[in-house]
């Protein structure tokens, strides 16, 4: 029995760049929903189409997946017996479950504290080593850096060139669902490989298929937001903590992603994350926190009167599912109340608040 959907390698093999019969380690990533978010757009004060891309379901809850199942396989396809990756939790957990799929294994790199809870039991349970250093993801990503340049492991970062090749394929299936590309497409910036990712895309199939162009929003966080001050900061804080990241990889694709799609890559606070976020979820797309970095910069850019969107069609990506940081929720949004199991007391409380 074949199915129908075989993931992002099998769907996009003409348009990725990969070994010539690389076998494709799937768990059939990518193929993600579009979903169209009227009310979102309406609260967000515009007259625009919205359309959410959420990314967060994927296999392992994230966009990451995309890439991963590219440099897994390109990986498995040279012989690699082992990968390893610096990260803030999401990559860890994708590596970690392509790894296992492949029969290989992965060793992650942490910063101590600053993981949410179901992103580090993710890379746990899908059996990877995995290590935390008191220290930043920069200095995960200059040490993992340097060991795949000693060892046979495979780096599985975004500056891996395979990671990009899988995360343009979101690009694609924007393009494909929308039969065009949209208007403005925003999303959040840490590392920097994904809206390299994008851009990618974007531009190769308006080459193959004149699609047209994105202008790209880019959003970091204020704590953490080297791109929009103009130099890697070295203590990056934020509650994003997926995208608590003081030296990107990728700062100059980024940028030249942002300056050649006429966008911009903006910061916004943590409290504005946290509102793009209780917003979203509100529509029914729960998010985590760097995930709604988009929307929160999508508003900020429309209340401030800096961007025109009047009847565009704008894609806001959401890169990672809500369940990965539940801590965020029961810390910031209070835990329900607990009450005897008594209908009177429930009544009382239902009907009267
Ligand atoms: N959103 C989420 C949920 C992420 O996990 C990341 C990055 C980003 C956005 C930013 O993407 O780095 O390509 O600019 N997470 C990486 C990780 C760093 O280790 O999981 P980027």
């Amino acid at each position: 029995m074949t199915s129908t959907y075989q993931g992002v390698i099998e769907k996009y093999r003409d348009f990725i760049k990969t070994p010539i019969g690389l076998k494709a380690i799937t768990l059939l990533e990518g193929n993600t929903p579009l979903i169209h978010a009227p009310e979102v757009a309406e609260k967000l004060g515009g007259n625009f189409d919205l359309w959410i891309k959420f990314e967060g379901l994927n296999p392992t809850g994230s966009f990451k997946d995309r890439g991963m199942t590219v440099a897994v396989s390109e990986a498995a396809h040279r012989g690699a017996s082992s990968v390893i990756c610096a990260s803030t939790g999401n990559t860890a957990a994708s590596a970690a479950a392509y790894a296992a799929r492949a029969g290989m294994r992965a060793i992650v790199i942490i910063p101590a504290g600053n993981v949410a809870a179901g992103k580090l039991a993710g890379a746990i349970a899908y059996g990877a080593n995995v290590v935390q250093i008191s220290g930043s993801f920069d200095d995960a990503l200059n040490i993992v850096l340097k060991i795949s340049e000693k060892h046979p492991i495979a780096l599985v970062n975004s500056l891996n060139p395979y990671r990009l090749e899988g995360q343009k394929t979101a690009a694609f299936e924007i393009c494909d669902i929308l039969g065009e590309a949209p208007d403005w497409l925003t999303l959040p910036v840490g590392n920097a490989g994904n809206i390299t990712a994008y851009w990618m895309g974007f531009k190769q199939y308006n080459n193959l298929k004149n699609s047209g162009l994105p202008r790209i929003l880019g959003v970091q966080a204020e704590g953490a937001a080297p791109l929009v001050v103009g130099h890697p900061v070295h203590h990056p804080d934020t509650i994003a903590t997926a995208i608590r990241i003081g030296n990107p990889a990728r700062a100059e694709e980024a940028l030249h992603a942002a300056s050649e799609s006429k966008g911009k890559i903006i910061a916004v606070s943590d409290d504005e994350i946290l509102s793009a976020q209780k917003l979203l979820a509100s529509n029914g797309i729960w998010v985590e926190p760097a995930s709604a970095a988009g929307i929160a910069g999508l508003r900020k850019e429309i209340e401030e009167n800096k961007i025109d969107i009047k009847n565009k069609c704008v894609v806001a990506v959401c890169t990672g599912h809500g369940l990965k940081d539940p801590d965020i929720i029961t810390k910031d949004f209070g835990i329900p109340k607990v009450v005897p199991p008594d209908i009177n007391q429930l009544e009382d409380l239902i009907l009267n608040g």
